[in-house]
């Protein structure tokens, strides 16, 4: 299991506390930021060059560099959200305009190119800057979404309160199987020896454990007591009991592990990919310069 899972997930998502940062002062991100695709789009539209519109006529310079300028201006709000606190505008303000500004890329960059997209290391800055606006897009539903499930999903216990639960739901499972039949101990034993929890990123965003010990024990515990004594049948079904308290303890638990997985995997893609995006970029500006 990894060890971050009992970081208190407002930790990460500062932007939880905000969750009015869309509509900030009225949504004045939005509306600059439409201002700003309404200007480029006139602009496009008036804009009548030899040759077609792309993006070595001067509108075509013009939208590069300001799509340019908003990128490096966007990357700049990973350093700056670390000041969070000694902030002149709040980091509500900032996330707003980082989000309605990055959207408004897919329309400058796209007109930057007058729609010439190709096979080349121009379209890869295209591509992973898509990549970075496509990864941004679900990191805001997932701040919008998860907190709350995270919050009704834990009934108000902490994750590490629900591992200590089945740490001590195990114990009297152990307690219940001594004197039990070969059969049963030999079902329920490895339930209460590994949690099929945490594990590989992609069982940790699924939460879905196929080869859980405690879902074997419950779907074969029942089969097992047949043809026991009276005695034996008793205990057989309050091990039934705590197994399925155990698999809805471990149900819970693998929940909140996936909730937050989700809450912080698109940052994997939208951080790393932005650096990408500025080499690329680089590389782009360099060529047309170059080739001039
Ligand atoms: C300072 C900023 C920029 C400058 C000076 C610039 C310059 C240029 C020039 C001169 C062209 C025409 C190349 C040709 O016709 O062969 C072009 C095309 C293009 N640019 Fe930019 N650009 C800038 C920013 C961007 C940005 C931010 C993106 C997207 C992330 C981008 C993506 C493209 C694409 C996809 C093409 C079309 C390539 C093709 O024809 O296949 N550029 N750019
Ligand atoms: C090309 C455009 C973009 C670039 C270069 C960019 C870059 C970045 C960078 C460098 C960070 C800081 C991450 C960190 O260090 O934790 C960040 C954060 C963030 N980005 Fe973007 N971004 C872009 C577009 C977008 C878009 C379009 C959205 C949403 C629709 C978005 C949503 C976010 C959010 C919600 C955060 C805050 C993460 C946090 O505080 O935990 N981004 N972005």
């Amino acid at each position: 299991m990894t060890s971050d899972v009992t970081v208190n997930i407002r930790d990460q998502t500062p932007a939880l506390e905000h969750q009015s940062f869309l509509v900030y002062r009225r949504f004045l991100h939005l509306k600059l930021a439409t201002l700003l695709i309404g200007v480029a789009t006139v602009a496009y539209v008036m804009h009548a060059p030899m040759g077609g519109p792309s993006g070595s006529t001067w509108l075509g310079y013009t939208l590069g560099t300001i799509a340019a300028l908003i990128i490096v201006w966007l990357t700049w709000f990973g350093w700056r959200k670390r000041s969070y606190g000694t902030a002149r505008i709040p980091l509500a303000g900032w996330l707003s305009a980082h989000v309605y500004f990055g959207l408004s890329l897919v329309f400058l960059a796209t007109l930057h190119t007058g729609f010439q997209l190709g096979w080349n290391v121009h379209t890869l800055s295209y591509a992973l800057m898509i990549l970075v606006i496509a990864s941004g897009l679900f990191g805001v539903f997932a701040y919008a979404r998860y907190p709350r499930l995270i919050t009704a999903n834990r009934l108000g216990a902490s994750q590490i309160q629900m591992l200590g639960q089945i740490a001590s739901i195990d114990g009297e499972i152990r307690q219940a199987i001594l004197g039990m039949n070969d059969a049963v101990v030999k079902l329920v034993a490895p339930a209460t020896e590994s949690d099929a929890i945490g594990g590989s990123v992609w069982r940790q965003l699924s939460a879905r454990y196929l080869d859980c010990p405690t879902a074997a024990a419950l779907r074969g515990i029942q089969a097992a007591a047949r043809g026991l004594s009276q005695d034996q049948q008793i205990a057989t079904r309050k091990i039934l009991i705590l197994l399925t308290r155990k698999a809805e303890l471990l149900h819970r638990a693998r929940r909140d592990i996936q909730y937050k997985g989700l809450m912080q995997i698109w940052l994997y893609v939208h951080v790393p990919m932005t650096f990408a995006l500025l080499a690329a970029l680089a590389t782009h500006i360099i060529a047309v310069f170059f080739y001039w």
